[in-house]
């Protein structure tokens, strides 16, 4: 599982990874309007109360979001084949020969041996979930885009899931062999394309046109995959916000550096000054460590303290919105609904910000993980254009912290079509999910011998899973889970039982758990006992079609794994 900021649950704690659904304990896995400065040509509505109404911002994708896409140059044969893919319908995987691919978001893609897409990730990319007024999903963007609105921010969606290695890692600073670029953790369209696992893969393109506006701010919404465990709190698609605001260097002619930068200090003072108060109990922590969490050379201490600052306000106020909207529906615990909620921020580390942060809430008993940010890599910055600003970013799990919002218990809920659960939200307001029914449980055990090699293993990117422990989860791979046969190294992930559970049950799985494993005295093999609990949402399942979709895992297991059946 990977502990992200994003997503929602309960995780093990390790302090690196946000947006990913969650890291806490009790919602399953690991998930921010300001006062007054720099008025660049904004030529944004004016701010917007939740719920707005203005038509949602979007970018020239081509301009804003496909920055780096690569046209690959291939054989004929090859290249007939991706022209044949633009026919075909979307989202689907094509087979011919020996070639595969698909179309998506009407880029073509041929697959090559890197590529890992699943049929059922791939039916789920063009729901847009942020873009159905009434769903829980668009309801909690509009909520949060309420608090970073114009004349500051713009907001932006971004309906294509496909992004370049480029895009999503090394322009934010992830080391050649992090664990969020692994096969076993990262959907592969081909070896230079992924299904983006954070909203940050955008950042180098927002940056850039930032620099090209002279705007001040963004958040950017869109949906995120990542192959990851199985629970009431994880699933393999989910949704993140991404948000930025920079403060730019006015020098006017007759100022020096020094004294710009004196003004740019006031008006990030006056900004502080002209946010909004709040409520809650904040336990802080300190804006930077010297050898822990570094501010950067480039940056004047004084300055870096204010922007944290302004950062951790904003974010606060976000959390004191949301869950003052959360109390007054009714969601949490009644007795405690007229307390101060407590916050604390703790250290955290990201590749593409430092110093960097966390933002937990307590609730319900349980320190919820919510929010990933920092001040921006220098380095980022001048990348784009703005080698003289510096700012803020954050990302947040939307799922996370929709399912406090509304209280819904399960992530899968978000993907229903039933309308007994869509009938339930209305655009604007939040009212507390009432559960429809409990339907039963049925679990299946499968138990196997671990092989000594599995097709994710063999890897030509070289990505070791799990490897580089010391470094964060953001964006995906979790470092912190064992592979369950790490004495058979590299032999086999537990994330490709995962994907194939997800592939064959898709949301009739509710979790799965590893219940049991040994390695045999003599031969030194492992073996694993995963238990599967199927149960829909919406309905009674039947025994024989538990015991077909069991036996399907079962076979896909041991086809495509290799594993064998004890
Ligand atoms: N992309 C991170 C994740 O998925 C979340 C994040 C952390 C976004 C820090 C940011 C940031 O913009 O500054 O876990």
């Amino acid at each position: 599982m990977r502990l992200t900021v994003t997503g929602v649950v309960v995780r093990a704690a390790r302090s690196a990874r946000i947006t990913t659904p969650q890291r806490v304990t009790s919602l399953s896995s690991r998930v921010f309007r300001t006062g007054c400065s720099i008025r660049t040509q904004s030529t944004q509505a004016a701010p917007q109360e939740f719920p707005h109404t203005r038509p949602h911002s979007r970018p020239a994708e081509g301009d804003l979001l496909k920055s780096q896409k690569s046209i690959q140059e291939e054989e004929p044969s090859r290249r007939a084949f991706q022209n044949r893919l633009k026919e075909e319908k979307a989202n689907t995987v094509v087979q011919d020969g020996a070639l595969s691919g698909a179309n998506v978001s009407g880029t073509s893609y041929v697959f090559d041996s890197i590529s890992n897409l699943s049929p059922s990730i791939l039916n789920l990319t063009d729901r847009r979930l942020y873009d159905i007024p009434d769903h829980p999903i668009c309801i909690t963007r509009k909520l949060i885009e309420s608090v970073f609105s114009a004349p500051f921010y713009t907001n932006h969606t971004v309906a294509d899931p496909v992004s370049t290695t480029a895009d999503n890692f090394d322009a934010l600073g992830f080391p050649a062999d992090h664990p969020g670029r692994s096969r076993t953790d990262t959907y592969y369209v081909d070896s230079k394309h992924v299904l983006r696992t954070h909203t940050s893969a955008h950042q180098a393109a927002a940056f850039s046109h930032m620099a090209r506006t002279k705007s001040s701010g963004y958040t950017i919404c869109a949906d995120v995959y990542r192959r990851d465990s199985i629970d009431r709190s994880h699933f393999p698609v989910f949704h993140q916000m991404e948000g930025a605001r920079i403060w730019h260097l006015n020098q006017p002619e007759n100022r020096t550096r020094l004294q710009a930068m004196k003004m740019r200090k006031e008006r990030l003072r006056e900004d502080i000054a002209s946010l909004e108060g709040h409520n809650l109990i904040v336990e802080d922590a300190p804006t930077f460590d010297k050898a822990r969490n570094p501010f950067q050379i480039e940056h004047d201490e004084e300055e870096v303290r204010l922007v944290v600052q302004h950062l951790k306000r904003n974010f606060e106020l976000l959390i004191h919105r949301i869950f003052t909207a959360a109390t007054a529906a009714g969601v949490g615990d009644p007795s405690t609904k007229d307390e101060p909620l407590r916050v604390r921020w703790v250290e955290a580390y990201f590749p593409f910000t430092s110093p960097s942060f966390e933002l937990e809430v307590l609730w319900q008993g349980e320190w919820l993980e919510l929010v990933g940010s920092g001040v921006v890599q220098q380095p980022i910055l001048s990348k784009a254009g703005m080698s003289r600003s510096i700012g803020w970013a954050w990302g947040v799990g939307i799922e996370r912290l929709a399912m406090v919002l509304f209280g819904i218990p399960d992530i899968r809920l978000f993907w229903s079509q039933d309308p007994r659960f869509l009938s339930q939200f209305k655009r604007g307001t939040v009212t507390k999910y009432e559960p429809f029914s409990k339907f039963p449980a049925c679990y299946k055990d499968v138990a196997f011998w671990v092989p000594a090699t599995s097709p994710s293993a063999a890897s030509p990117l070289n990505i070791p899973d799990g490897g580089n422990a010391g470094v964060a989860a953001a964006a995906g791979g979790d470092a912190t889970k064992a592979n369950p046969a790490e004495v058979q190294a590299s032999a086999f992930h537990e994330n490709d039982v995962m994907e194939v559970v997800r592939d064959v049950g898709g949301t009739l799985v509710e979790d799965v758990k590893l219940t049991d494993e040994f390695v045999h005295p003599k031969s030194g093999r492992k073996s694993l006992c995963y238990r599967i609990n199927y149960r829909s949402l919406e309905r009674t399942l039947t025994n024989d079609e538990v015991n077909a979709l069991h036996g399907t895992v079962t076979e896909r297991l041991v086809g495509e794994l290799g594993v064998e059946l004890r």
